[in-house]
């Protein structure tokens, strides 16, 4: 599977580590983040995440910056984006049964990088449940 990530100066560190974990467990990962730890506008690194998930159903992301909110905030004004803030294996296991996310944000700044790897393998092995959870998911668009 292709993973795409991508994080602002707040995420750097745990983003290094979530790709080293990614290619340490197989997957094709594409980091399209700030390397260099310097300030950067969040909208700025995440749009072109959010628009190539949103162009392929099959790929997805992981998004990270201090609280987790502003990437969300921009990847969930896409069609078919379902980013979900999680800080909890047990949330990433319920975003992805019930909401079908399809990108995964981290808030950097208030996990642990252990929790926060912990969050990852669930939100990547976890199957969406589909039945009633599907009626809502495609209630969520508005257009
Ligand atoms: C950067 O200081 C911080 O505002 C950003 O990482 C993020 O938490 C915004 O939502």
């Amino acid at each position: 599977m292709n993973i795409l990530i991508s994080n602002d100066h707040a995420g750097v560190e745990l983003k290094n580590a979530v790709n080293n974990f990614l290619k340490e467990n197989g997957y094709v990962v594409e980091n399209l983040g700030d390397n260099s730890g310097k300030s950067v506008d969040y909208p700025d690194i995440i749009h072109p995440l959010a628009k190539e998930i949103s162009n392929n159903k099959d790929k997805k992301g992981i998004i990270m910056c201090g609280t987790g909110n502003g990437v969300s905030m921009v990847a969930n004004k896409y069609k078919g984006v379902r980013a979900g803030l999680c800080w909890s294996k047990e949330i990433a296991e319920l975003i992805r049964k019930h909401n079908d996310a399809n990108i995964l944000s981290l808030p950097a700044r208030f996990i642990s990088i252990k929790e926060a790897l912990e969050i990852v393998e669930v939100f990547l092995e976890t199957s969406f449940e589909g039945g009633r959870h599907e009626r809502r998911v495609n209630k969520i668009n508005k257009q």
